[in-house]
């Protein structure tokens, strides 16, 4: 991925090596490559685990949902960044290439040990977390000039639905990392499960949750 996007890690010889600078353009190409992957583990393992349902005749005990909106997430990142670049024929016939090979190979990886793809996509998405953290810290360095003052797109607006006076391109990052910092613990989280154990993600455990917590907050004013 670093070869295709043009990025080399900051460690070592640094982004500000020659021909290793990034500018926005190589940002957004990364960015936009990076999403374009990072958009199939969770519906792969998330159609997969819909297939193993059905085929069984057993519950999935939550994780199917969960799986479906990382996916549905990192569509919406690469969506947003589309609206600040558009990407050519190469880079399309790039992505082509890397689906195809990403979603056989992590598909039957799946198939194998979902424990292991869950841990594999915990550390992918620590990666993603530091490239937006390069990125901001290379903004606010005063490396990528175009974006100081750009406002980000309107879609991103209302998806993440960014307050007034934070609505910029660094917000925007901010809001991507936050994102890929969450994917990173749901799924370290769902690496560390049986996968029978029902998914501690699941909207229905955060509604029972919210809703015990508003009973001790009751029982507690009561008292
Ligand atoms: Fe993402
Ligand atoms: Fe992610």
């Amino acid at each position: 991925m670093d070869l295709v996007t043009g990025y080399k890690s900051q460690s070592g010889t640094g982004l500000t090596t020659k021909g290793y600078a990034m500018s926005e353009e190589k940002w957004i190409t990364r960015f936009i490559f990076l999403e374009s992957v990072a958009g199939v583990p969770g519906m792969a393992a998330g159609m997969l685990r819909h297939l193993k349902s059905l085929r069984q005749m057993k519950r999935d005990h939550g994780w199917i949902e969960t799986l479906l909106e990382e996916a549905y997430n990192e569509r919406m990142h690469l969506l947003t960044f589309l609206k600040l670049a558009e990407p050519g024929p190469l880079m399309r016939l790039m992505v082509l290439g890397a689906q195809s090979v990403f979603f056989s190979g992590f598909s039957l990886a799946y198939m194998i040990s979902p424990q292991i793809c869950h841990r594999f996509v915990g550390y992918l998405e620590e990666e993603a977390v530091i490239t937006y953290s390069k990125a901001i810290n290379d903004l606010d360095n005063g490396h990528l000039p175009q974006w100081e003052n750009l406002q980000a797109p309107q879609m991103a607006i209302k998806y993440w639905q960014m307050p007034e006076g934070q609505r910029c391109i660094r917000s925007l990052l901010l809001y991507v990392r936050a994102d890929e910092a969450k994917h990173r613990e749901v799924n370290h989280t769902l690496g560390n499960l049986n996968q029978t154990d029902p998914n501690p993600f699941s909207a229905k455990f955060k509604v029972r949750d919210a809703l015990s917590q508003l009973e001790v907050d009751g029982a507690k004013k009561q008292f």
